[in-house]
């Protein structure tokens, strides 16, 4: 792999949000290298990686409490320019002797932020207000010496500070989408007061990941990749097949927990490229038997990853020796099962993905993550520059533990008939009317509650389908889609004719956060 060290870089020091993650990824979309690293770095490393500038990331605790992460004091004499968001505006205020007081009203969701002062660097070019996503319970109550505020907003003095010995820091996400002029905040930073220029490309980053999968796997290795049909796992198949051609062994696995129509769509497209090795196994019996009873969610997620990997190794038996198993894990994925490697553990757990929380103790494989550090837009660029096809790179993405998430409470084969057909009439009916590719994912979801419904001149009991649609740029942060009530009204309609057992269809709108995408 092309050495990353020598390259000039943004170091993100990571205190434990959720967001930490994606400041790195939007930075490298400006076209800079950008990495994560532990909050407690020292100077040495700094200067071994060749960080040009510094961003203190948020995190869930307060400055104030005994063992929060707080950077080493030497960082305020490294000579770099310094970016705190949130927390970290908090962490510097509060390192540099200023107040941090738990705010007498929490300031969460999208607020005005007026600019006090249009010449500060970091606002170049920025409109005042200009709207940015707050999302704290503590605040700087006064600032250190040599500190002034450069933006205030409703409920906040001090949205934005600066230092005369360029340190910055916002209480805002600049990060988030929901942060209008966000990535124009960054840009300033990264490039005008950090004197960075551009070194990162999709076409940079295939080449690095192709040569460092070269590296890793043997001369004689084979590969097992699970193929779902979806994009991740469809870009990480091209990448190592690209890294190692016929020795990539792709396994598509019927677990019973799919979409309409999925396990065909994969077979249509994966067949004339890979032939004989493309497996397809029906296992539908075994995983929706151990799913049986089952109804938290974690528990379900745990299962699901345990029998996939029953599942693989099956194949792996029928091959012969198979050293390594190739996932198309995505950051999203590890980042919502608290797993990132750098955050020492300051990170809430939120969900734990099948494929990075389900995997057995006894895993009778190596592992090969190639997007593990990638969000889905930018692996679905990646994909595009690999040449996987248009109708494929922008499907919807598709939970790992599949409908099983969808369906609350325990999953019975009626409510997966249930939400498999809501689904597919939902994904039709965007289709139709264009919406599709315009929403991050559309689905059904379906649980135990029963609610009255009345079909020709008599009363009926059935399921209440929940429909979700949301809009989103990597998942982490969603908004509900705003659909238009006639397209609503169509797909109400036919749920309730076409599906049987349903008589109530209800919206889902709630974002993430306080929601997560899938109901479960
Ligand atoms: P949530 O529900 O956490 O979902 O807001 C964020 C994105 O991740 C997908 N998702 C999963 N993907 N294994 C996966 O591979 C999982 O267990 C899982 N849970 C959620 C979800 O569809 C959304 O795009």
């Amino acid at each position: 792999m092309r050495d990353t060290n020598s390259l000039e870089k943004i170091l993100v020091l990571d205190f434990g949000a959720q967001y930490a993650h994606l400041i790195c990824r939007r930075i490298r979309e400006l076209g800079v290298y950008a990495e994560l690293v532990p909050y407690d770095i020292t100077n040495k490393e700094i200067a071994e990686r060749k960080g040009r500038g510094l961003i203190f990331s948020g995190g869930p605790m307060s400055v104030y409490e005994t063992n929060s992460p707080l950077p080493r004091m030497e960082i305020y004499k490294a000579g770099l320019p310094i970016l705190g968001i949130c927390y970290g505006l908090q962490a510097l205020v509060f390192q540099n002797r200023g107040k941090v007081s738990n705010a007498s009203r929490r300031e969460y969701g999208k607020s005005p932020v007026y600019l006090l002062s249009h010449e500060n660097p970091l606002f170049r070019g920025i409109s005042s207000p200009t709207i940015c996503w707050m999302s704290h319970g503590d605040a700087a109550e006064s600032l250190p010496t040599g500190f002034q505020a450069i933006a205030s907003s409703p409920n906040s003095q001090y949205a934005a500070i600066a230092s005369d010995n360029l340190m910055y820091a916002v209480q805002f996400h600049p990060e988030v989408t929901h942060t209008a002029e966000g990535n124009k905040i960054l840009s300033n930073f990264v490039f005008d007061i950090c004197g960075c220029t551009k070194n990162w490309s999709t076409e940079t980053m295939i080449d690095d990941a192709v040569a460092d999968l070269k590296t890793l796997i043997g001369p004689k290795d084979k590969v097992l990749c699970a193929l779902s049909g979806g994009v991740d796992s469809s870009t990480t198949a091209a990448l190592i097949e690209r890294a190692i051609g016929k020795r990539l062994i792709c396994v598509f696995v019927d677990t019973g927990l799919l979409r309409e129509g999925e396990k065909e769509r994969t077979e249509d497209f994966f067949r004339p490229r890979l032939g004989k090795n493309l497996v397809i196994v029906d296992d539908s019996k075994r995983f929706l038997s151990g799913l049986k009873r089952v109804k938290d969610p974690e528990k379900k997620r745990m299962i699901v990853g345990r029998e996939f990997i029953r599942s693989f190794e099956r194949v792996q038996r029928r091959f012969g020796k198979i050293k390594w198993l190739a996932q198309g894990t995505l950051y999203t994925d590890i980042v919502e099962s608290a797993k990132s490697a750098v955050s020492r553990n300051t990170q809430s757990k939120i969900k734990s993905h099948h494929n990075v929380g389900g995997l057995p103790k006894d895993l009778k494989f190596e592992l090969i993550e190639p997007l593990k550090d990638l969000y889905k837009d930018e692996v679905r660029r990646l994909a595009a520059t690999l040449g996987v096809p248009k109708e494929l790179v922008f499907s919807h993405p598709f939970p790992g533990p599949g409908l099983a998430v969808r369906v609350i409470g325990e999953v019975t084969t009626d409510k997966l008939r249930i939400v498999r057909k809501a689904s597919s009439i939902i994904e039709e009916e965007l289709r139709k009317s264009g919406m599709h590719e315009k929403v991050w994912q559309a689905f059904a979801s379906v649980g135990d509650d029963l609610a009255t419904g009345v079909g020709g001149d008599a009363r009926s009991v059935g399921h209440i389908v929940i429909i979700r649609i949301v809009e989103s740029v990597d998942a982490m942060t969603a908004d509900w889609s705003r659909i238009s009530y006639d397209i609503l009204e169509k797909i109400s309609s036919r749920i309730t004719n076409e599906v049987s057992g349903v008589t109530w269809v209800t919206y889902a709108i709630s974002s993430k956060p306080p929601s997560t995408i899938e109901p479960q």
